[in-house]
C-alpha cells in the first residue's frame, strides 16, 4: 500500500476537506498546539469537526483500542488523523484495522478477526523516533500479554511532517527517541531481510542523524525539520526489514529499568556492534542460515563508514561515543537481573538478526551494555 508524504500545511487541509467527521487520536496536550486549532477551523469551515480519542496509556491496552472502536463507530467517523508519538500511532492504527472488523470486540475478539481497514488514516508525529507513521506494524497488550499486530492496512495513507511539534519535547525523551530512529537504521542495514532499497533509507537515515544531532539536540527549527525527517526514514527502512536483536533484547530492560525505549535499544546496539565485530574477527560466530559470514562483516563495516568510520570497529566505538555522548544514566545491574533479561529475549524475534546467540553471548552483550 502506498503512502502520501503532504508537504504543506493548505496539503494537509486538502486532505482534511471531504472528511467531515475525523476522530482525532492523540494525547491530552495536542489540543494546546497551534496546529490544532488550525486544523479544527479548516473543518468547520467544511462543516466538519474532530471527535477526540485520548483514552490511552504508553504502552496501549487491548481495551483502550475497543473503546475508540466503538466511539469512532457512535459518532460514525469518515477519517482518522493520529497527532503524538509511537502509542497514539499504535491506538490510530488498531482503531483503523478494526473499525470495519465484525463484532464489538469482546474478549479479544478484534484479535481474531481479520479486516481490511479502510478508513483513511493521516499520521502526524510528534517526535523523531520511533517512524510509526512509516510502518505496518503496531503493539497492544491484551490481558498484559503484547500483541504485535502487522498488516498493510494499518500504514498510514498520508503523513505530515512538522519540525515545529518537536519544540517542547523534554530533553530525555528528545535524545532516546533520536536513539530510537539512530537504532531502527542501524539495524535495519544488519538485518537478514535488508534490500538495496530498505539499505538506501536506512543510510539517508544515519546520514541525516548524525548530520543534523547538534542542530537538533539545541532544539533548532531546522535541526526538528531534519530529524522528523530521518526518524521517518528509518522508518520506512524497518518498515521493510523490521527490527533485530537490539530491539528484541531491549524491550526488558524498560520493563525492569524503566529506560526511555530508544535510550534501552540504544545501549543494547553499542554492546550489540561490538560482539558482532569481535565474535566476527575472532571466526567464533554463527551466523544466521539466510546470510553469510561475509554479508555480515560487509553491513558492519558499511555502517561504520555510514557513521563516518574506517573499520567495522571504529565503527562500534563510534556508536558508543554517540550514546556516551548524551550523558544519559546507565542502569546498574545485578547478576540475577542479567540471567532475567537473557530470559525474556523472545527468539522469534531474533530471527531477523544475521548472528546466532547463546544464552552466554547474550548474557554477555547485556553486560557490555550496562557497563559505564
Ligand atoms: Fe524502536
Amino acid at each position: 500500500m502506498s503512502q502520501v508524504l503532504l508537504q504543506r500545511e493548505e496539503d494537509l487541509f486538502v486532505w482534511l476537506s471531504d472528511k467531515q467527521r475525523v476522530m482525532l487520536v492523540c494525547g491530552s496536550s495536542a489540543k494546546k498546539l497551534l496546529l490544532y486549532a488550525l486544523l479544527e477551523e479548516k473543518l468547520k469551515e467544511k462543516n466538519g469537526e474532530f471527535v477526540i480519542f485520548s483514552d490511552f496509556k504508553p504502552n496501549p491496552e487491548y481495551d483502550s483500542v475497543v473503546t475508540g472502536v466503538r466511539l469512532f463507530r457512535e459518532k460514525e467517523c469518515k477519517a482518522i488523523l493520529a497527532i503524538g508519538g509511537g502509542s497514539a500511532m499504535d491506538v490510530a492504527k488498531c482503531i483503523k484495522l478494526y473499525a470495519d472488523a465484525p463484532g464489538d470486540g469482546a474478549e479479544g475478539s478484534f484479535l481474531k478477526e481479520s479486516s481490511e481497514g479502510k478508513t483513511p488514516f493521516l499520521a502526524i508525529p510528534t517526535t523523531a523516533g520511533s517512524g510509526s507513521e512509516a510502518t505496518r506494524f503496531a503493539v497492544i497488550y491484551y490481558q498484559g500479554v503484547k500483541q504485535s499486530i502487522t498488516s498493510d492496512s494499518i500504514l498510514p495513507d498520508a503523513v505530515y511532517l512538522d519540525g515545529s511539534l518537536l519544540l517542547s519535547l523534554p530533553e530525555y525523551q528528545r535524545k532516546s527517541t533520536m536513539l530510537d530512529a539512530l537504532s531502527h537504521a542501524v539495524e535495519s542495514y544488519w538485518s537478514v531481510h535488508a534490500t538495496d532499497e530498505s539499505k538506501n533509507y536506512a543510510a539517508e537515515a544515519i546520514h541525516t542523524i548524525l548530520e543534523e544531532m547538534s542542530a537538533y539536540l539545541g532544539n533548532t527549527s531546522e535541526g526538528n525539520a531534519q530529524m522528523l525527517r530521518a526518524a521517518y526514514t528509518a522508518g520506512k527502512a524497518i518498515n521493510i526489514t523490521k527490527t533485530t536483536a537490539g530491539h528484541a533484547m531491549a524491550y526488558k530492560v524498560t520493563g525492569l529499568f524503566g529506560t526511555a525505549h530508544g535510550h534501552a535499544t540504544a545501549l543494547i546496539n553499542r554492546a550489540l556492534y561490538r560482539r558482532m565485530v569481535e565474535l566476527l574477527e575472532t571466526g567464533n560466530c554463527k551466523v544466521s542460515d539466510r546470510t553469510t559470514t561475509e554479508n555480515v562483516m560487509r553491513a558492519l563495516s558499511e555502517i561504520a563508514v555510514l557513521l563516518g568510520c574506517n573499520s567495522a570497529r571504529e565503527g562500534a566505538d563510534k556508536f558508543d561515543k554517540i550514546c556516551r555522548d548524551l550523558g544519559l544514566e546507565v542502569p546498574k545491574v545485578s547478576e540475577k537481573e542479567l540471567d532475567l533479561l537473557v530470559s525474556s529475549v523472545n527468539p522469534e524475534r531474533l530471527q531477523n538478526h544475521p548472528m546466532l546467540f547463546s544464552y552466554e553471548d547474550l548474557k554477555g552483550i547485556y553486560r557490555l551494555a550496562f557497563q559505564d
